[in-house]
């Protein structure tokens, strides 16, 4: 979990993540599956891609009544996964219910995914966030705000961008998750992302793990993008 660069499999099918997947054979990724790929192919996906050995983050992000939530984590536990994720403003009772839910469903023995939560949205401004959701204030107290709640429900961190994750890190400590969405290049497109970072930004600022989508799938050679990645992630040559 620390320090990995989880790669967004934000694909329509099975047949578009095997492609995209060619060029990597071999080669042990940690792979995020989100809605768009999950509500197509369902467990499937996430056997084949554990198959091959990938680490996978299971990007649902559960939302609904803490009954609801547990019993979906229940069954979500069966699949494996090494980390899943719920909103932070379903609150505290939904989040421990998402815990609940995960430890009830994980076979004896094993470890039950990691679970973290979303604070805001890296699509959500600060000024969305006051006119939409009535949510006054700064954007950095509302994320603050948020994980706080999620360390006190007893989870493993959250998801916010590399903006709040340092402030995040100071108030709660290393341990606790920092995984960033909205990494981007200097020379990349922005797309519906507003809070973004680059990967040395996110580097420097003491981020746990980081979300590359469109940069790296959307790249005219995903592998070598991967490794330019890599590179400005790590600070290293690989
Ligand atoms: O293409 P891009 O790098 O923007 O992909 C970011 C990925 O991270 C998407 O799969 C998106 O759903 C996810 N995500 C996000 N912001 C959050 C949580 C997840 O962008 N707060």
């Amino acid at each position: 979990m620390n320090n990995s660069l989880i790669i967004a499999l934000d694909f329509a099918n099975g047949n578009e993540v095997k492609q995209f997947l060619q060029p990597f054979a071999g080669k042990e990724l940690f792979v995020k599956v989100g809605m768009e790929l999950y509500y197509q192919e369902g467990p499937s996906i996430i056997h084949l891609l554990k198959e091959a050995g990938h680490q996978i983050f299971l990007d649902l992000k559960l939302h609904d009544i803490p009954n609801t939530v547990k019993s979906a984590m229940r069954g979500l536990a069966k699949l494996e996964c090494d980390l899943v994720n719920v909103h932070a403003a379903g609150g505290r009772e939904m989040m421990q219910a998402a815990l609940e839910g995960l430890e009830a469903g994980t076979s004896a023995g094993r470890k039950r995914p990691d679970c973290i939560a979303v604070t805001q949205l890296t699509s959500t401004s600060e000024e969305q966030m006051n006119r939409e959701q009535l949510i006054p204030g700064s954007l950095m107290d509302s994320v603050l705000h948020y994980a706080s709640l999620t360390k006190e429900a007893g989870l493993d961190g959250v998801v916010c961008s590399a903006w709040e994750a340092g402030a995040i890190r100071e108030k709660l400590g290393p341990d606790f998750y920092t995984v960033t969405p909205g990494i981007r290049m200097v020379s990349d497109h922005i797309g519906d992302q507003k809070r973004v970072a680059t990967p040395e930004f996110a580097r420097n600022t003491g981020v746990t793990s980081i979300v590359v989508g469109r940069s790296i799938t959307r790249s005219a050679d995903p592998l070598k993008s991967y490794e330019q990645w890599m590179e400005a992630w790590k600070g290293v040559t690989i």
